[in-house]
């Protein structure tokens, strides 16, 4: 992986907030460009997918890339695929973690042996001006995991990383950078699709997706299609195809 000379990347480095994505947001509304990273050390207001909150005490990381105007409308919902992908391959790179073991989870949840290391939130707003500002938070159990969720959790930690909070932001960053490039602004999705699909968990197995109002689904896990959404069997030859970037 190439890594950005230190320096050519713009980031906030902040020490409490409600949330860095609302500070993206923010910033968005006040005009600015975009490709700005916001990191904290702290969130008082941390925002989890489905309207959840997101425990944000300090130790672990919570990094925000805002962009603006990234593709058209119809290659952002790619986004939530390609952001995994970067995270992803960012954190299988440092050094204690075995690669073999940081998977992805559709849409994009990152397990480490098996249990949620990485929470990612996409938000998405269209200004007055018709720029479309889209906030990449990712919350990552670096020193630990939150404790009472209904699934496995883990940190960075616990799977034998033993550098900085510093160096894993570096990771995350450069992954996510990269990403992006091989997306092209929607003219490569099929390579993103490809390494996604190599990369994660669940396929031919069980699985459930939770829809925005409330309800959820349960199949099999067959395939991503061409378009990148998740293609699932309900039984008995019904198949339904869900985009992780209608739920964001
Ligand atoms: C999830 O529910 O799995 C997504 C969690 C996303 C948390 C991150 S922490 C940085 C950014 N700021 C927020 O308020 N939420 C995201």
């Amino acid at each position: 992986m190439t890594r950005p000379a230190a320096g050519a990347r713009r980031h906030l480095a902040l020490d409490e907030v409600g949330s860095t994505n609302a500070v993206a947001l923010e910033a968005a509304r006040a005009g600015d460009p975009g490709r700005l990273w916001i990191t904290a050390g702290r969130q008082t207001a941390g925002r989890g997918r489905r309207g959840r909150s997101w425990l944000s005490e300090r130790g672990n990381l919570y990094a925000t890339l805002l962009l603006v105007d990234p593709a058209p409308d119809r290659h952002v919902v790619d986004l939530p695929l390609v952001v995994a992908l970067g995270v992803r391959n960012g954190l299988a790179e440092l050094s204690g973690l075995e690669p073999g073991l940081v998977r992805i989870k559709w849409p994009n949840d990152i397990l480490i042996a098996g249990a949620k290391a990485v929470g990612i939130l996409l938000e998405s707003e269209k200004g007055r001006d018709g720029r479309r500002a889209v906030a990449i938070g990712c919350g990552v159990n670096v020193e630990s995991g939150a404790t009472e969720t209904p699934y496995a959790v883990t940190s960075l930690r616990e799977a034998g990383y033993t550098g900085t909070l510093a160096t894993v932001f570096d990771h995350l960053a450069a992954g996510v950078d990269e990403a992006l490039e091989l997306w092209d602004a929607g003219r490569q999705f099929e390579r993103v699709r490809s390494e996604w699909l190599r990369h994660s968990v669940g396929r031919g197995e069980g699985c459930r997706v939770n829809l925005p109002d409330g309800t959820s689904v349960e199949g099999t896990f067959v395939d991503l299609d061409q378009d990148g959404r998740l293609v699932l069997d309900e039984g008995r030859g019904q198949r339904r195809h869900f985009s992780a970037g209608d739920l964001f």
